[in-house]
């Protein structure tokens, strides 16, 4: 399978943009912030929320991150401006984590600062292992002087349950997720079930902390036991809310939607979304077998 999912990349990287986009738009907002803005009216039409996403390459230097973090403020102006219900999900190595912690630092507290005068939340996405540790670290220095800001941990990676014990005592607010890059089996769980079983060992120990999760999974396992844990916990709505990443099973998103259940669409949407495509299907080519239904099967 694995072979498979390679020559699948090889080869959506030999196909013209014009047919990489037909498959990519379902997944990516379009090439500008007015784009996610339209798709985010109509999700909030329905009483779905957003948060969104400015796709961007690995920074090489400061002044790209700057770069970054004005599109970053660009966002929350115009979510306030058009009264989205929406916030802001950000890469902290597009916003030079890579670089220097302590500018990331400081980029991102230029953020924050921002999205606490709206009213509004940002959350630090996480990428792969390397910088784990940073992205934590940067999390735990920021929320000493923010409280808009959370965080996300993967379910895959051995040490999460470990980090949520920690972090439970800072009232974190976390995205909760499966983790999408290939990682070595000596820190990450391969085996389905034992991802699934650490996702609900992590996910039952931040409800009974009171930490407030959003429960980004499309695995319908997942959410059939979400779903109990916050019945059996009496839970409360206020504590908890669903994720999905756009144009990803949207039957299960408007099923949860019409149980009462609060939702929010991650939507990435920028320039860079060729670039982007073809990185996120190089470091997981798993990602390739939905690509290679939705081109051939337009699901
Ligand atoms: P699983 O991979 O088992 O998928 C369940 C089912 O969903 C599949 O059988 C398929 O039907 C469908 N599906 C899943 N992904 C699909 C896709 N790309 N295209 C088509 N169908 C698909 N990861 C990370 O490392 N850092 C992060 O910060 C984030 N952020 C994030 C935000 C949000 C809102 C979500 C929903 C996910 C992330 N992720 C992430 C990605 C996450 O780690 C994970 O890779 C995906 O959600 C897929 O895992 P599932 O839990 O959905 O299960």
């Amino acid at each position: 399978m694995n072979i498979l999912n390679k020559i699948i990349v090889a080869f959506v990287q030999m196909m013209p943009r014009s047919i990489v986009w037909i498959f990519s738009k379902k997944y990516i907002a379009g090439k500008t912030l007015d784009d996610a803005v339209q798709l985010v009216k109509k999700l909030n039409e329905k009483n779905i929320y957003a948060t969104i996403d400015v796709l961007g390459e690995a920074i090489q230097n400061k002044d790209e991150a700057v770069i970054a973090k004005n599109e970053c403020l660009q966002v929350l102006n115009t979510i306030q401006e058009n009264n989205l219900k929406a916030n802001l999900s950000l890469k902290p190595t597009q916003l030079g984590l890579n670089l220097d912690p302590e500018f990331a630092y400081q980029q991102v507290g230029e953020i924050l600062k921002r999205a606490s005068e709206l009213n509004n939340f940002v959350r630090l996405d996480m990428e792969d292992s390397p910088y784990t540790d940073a992205t934590i670290n940067l999390y735990k220095k920021l929320i000493r002087d923010y409280d808009n800001v959370g965080i996300v941990v993967q379910a895959y990676l051995k040490r999460t349950f470990d980090d949520v014990v920690i972090m439970n005592k800072l009232n974190t607010n976390y995205r909760l997720c499966k983790g999408i890059y290939v990682e070595p089996a000596t820190i990450a769980y391969k085996d389905k079930q034992a991802i699934r079983n650490s996702y609900m060992g992590s996910l039952e120990k931040m409800l009974k902390s009171g930490n407030y999760v959003g429960i980004a999974t499309h695995d319908e396992y997942l959410i059939n036991e979400a779903y109990k844990m916050i019945k059996e916990l009496k839970v409360t709505n206020d504590k908890f809310e669903f994720q999905m990443l756009l144009g990803v099973r949207e039957d299960l998103r408007d099923k949860i939607n019409s149980d009462g259940f609060k939702i929010r669409i991650y939507i990435p949407f920028g320039e860079h979304w060729y670039k982007y495509s073809i990185r996120r299907l190089k470091e997981n080519p798993s990602i390739a077998g939905h690509v290679f239904k939705n081109i051939f099967f337009m699901k």
